[in-house]
């Protein structure tokens, strides 16, 4: 086996408890949680964290690394990106930006472009997008299909996407494709049927856009027709709610028990109220790109974060409403438009990302955990939503 010591880590945060070994508990304060640590060092073997503490107590090791004073952080978590997809559609974000506002319409659009993507033009994009990530400080990413929309292009997507991650999630239920708007009732039957059949052996998630104020998206109806398939197929459940008006989304997400349901723009008061009675179950993941790129309103971080609601934070990295894959960058706008701690916004990009997808070996730098390190050209994490646009974060190849 091979022991690597990483140290000369100016500020090390854990987000795991002072001493990197306590396990992720929802009643302790974000400071405990942010487990922070000056000159410090991590021992890592084989992939995994074997030893966390201050540099001067470091046990020997086979290779070192010294980060020379930066600052050390857990790999982002992404819990929610659509990377699957060919074709861009910048003319419809300058349009946007004239006044056109966003109905999900624009997905069609990526669906043509991706079905006549060939597999090796998709696993090209997915490779570059993915190493994107990595390169500013993700070390774990969910990926979403839906935009295939037939049975052999959602499969080929999820099969894709399985070659880069293991959080994989079936979305057929994205839009109603254009060819099928004539019989929805027939698509949503297929979705439920052959495609889940032969999406389900390729994917860990199911994933529904549930919001009847997009002619595109899919009703409540529809929405739990697809959560009781995938659920009977032996998927998990992720939930798209309540992103262009309030709607069923989130109360649905909890009603099934989902993982977590994700933007959560638009809530109503009994909406947060399910989410608090939801804590340690379905996470509220804030996709704030979207509110960036689409010109709406921010979620309501603080009143989540004050109600006691599980919160994340993600890129939701796609062609259409938010066309980045920086968590750094999601980090600062949590900060500054949503009024999140930069502490909190970390542990949300981190541990909540983590909750999200149930995994408890990441998100945190533990002893027994994955060593997924990423490293800031910074004294400190505050500086990711201090200096916004600038290139501080890497994973840290071992
Ligand atoms: O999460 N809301 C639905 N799906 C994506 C956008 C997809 C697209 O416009 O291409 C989202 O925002
Ligand atoms: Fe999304």
């Amino acid at each position: 086996s091979d022991a690597v010591l990483v140290t000369g880590i100016g500020e090390l945060v854990t987000c795991a408890g002072a001493d990197g070994t306590i396990a992720v508990d929802a009643a302790a304060s974000v400071a405990q949680r942010l487990g922070l640590l000056r000159d410090a060092a991590v021992v890592v073997v084989d992939g995994v964290v074997e030893w966390v503490g201050r540099a001067i107590d470091a046990p020997a090791a086979d290779r070192r690394i010294d980060v020379d004073g930066r600052a050390v952080v857990p790999g982002f978590v992404d819990s929610h990106s659509h990377l699957v997809y060919a074709g861009d559609r910048v003319g419809e974000f300058s349009a946007r930006m004239a006044g056109t506002p966003y109905d999900g319409g624009g997905i069609g659009v990526s669906v043509s472009a991706t079905r006549a993507a060939s597999d090796d033009e998709l696993r090209a994009l997915l490779q570059a997008r993915v190493a994107e990530m990595r390169a500013l400080g993700t070390t774990t990413v969910e990926i979403k299909s839906g935009y295939g929309l037939s049975v052999a292009d959602e499969e080929r997507s999820l099969r894709l996407a399985a070659e880069f991650t293991d959080e994989v999630t079936f979305l057929g239920a994205h839009v109603v494709p254009p060819e099928a708007r004539a019989d929805r009732a027939a698509y949503v039957d297929l979705v439920c049927g052959a495609m889940l059949q032969a999406c389900a052996p390729h994917a860990r998630w199911i994933d529904v856009f549930c919001e009847p104020a997009s002619p595109h998206a899919f009703t409540e109806v529809e929405a739990r027709r697809v959560l009781v398939a995938g659920r009977d197929a032996g998927l998990e459940l992720r939930v798209h709610g309540n992103q262009l008006a309030a709607g069923p989304g989130v109360q649905l997400a909890v009603e099934f028990g989902a993982a977590s349901v994700d933007h959560c723009t638009f809530l109503s008061p009994a909406d947060v109220e399910a989410l608090v009675g939801a804590a340690g179950t379905t996470v509220a993941t804030l996709l704030p790109g979207v509110e960036f790129s689409t010109r709406s309103p921010y979620p309501d971080a603080r009143g989540l974060l004050d109600a006691g609601v599980d919160v994340a934070l993600a890129t939701d990295c796609n062609p259409g409403t938010c066309n980045t894959a920086s968590m750094p960058f999601v980090i600062a706008l949590a900060v500054r438009e949503m009024r999140m701690t930069s502490a909190e916004a970390l542990v949300a990009a981190t541990v909540g990302g983590a909750r999200a997808l149930r995994r408890g070996d990441i998100g945190r730098i533990a002893v027994g955990g994955r060593a997924d390190l990423a490293v800031l050209e910074a004294p400190s994490y505050e500086h990711l939503a201090y200096r916004p646009g600038m290139p501080l974060a890497r994973a840290l190849d071992l």
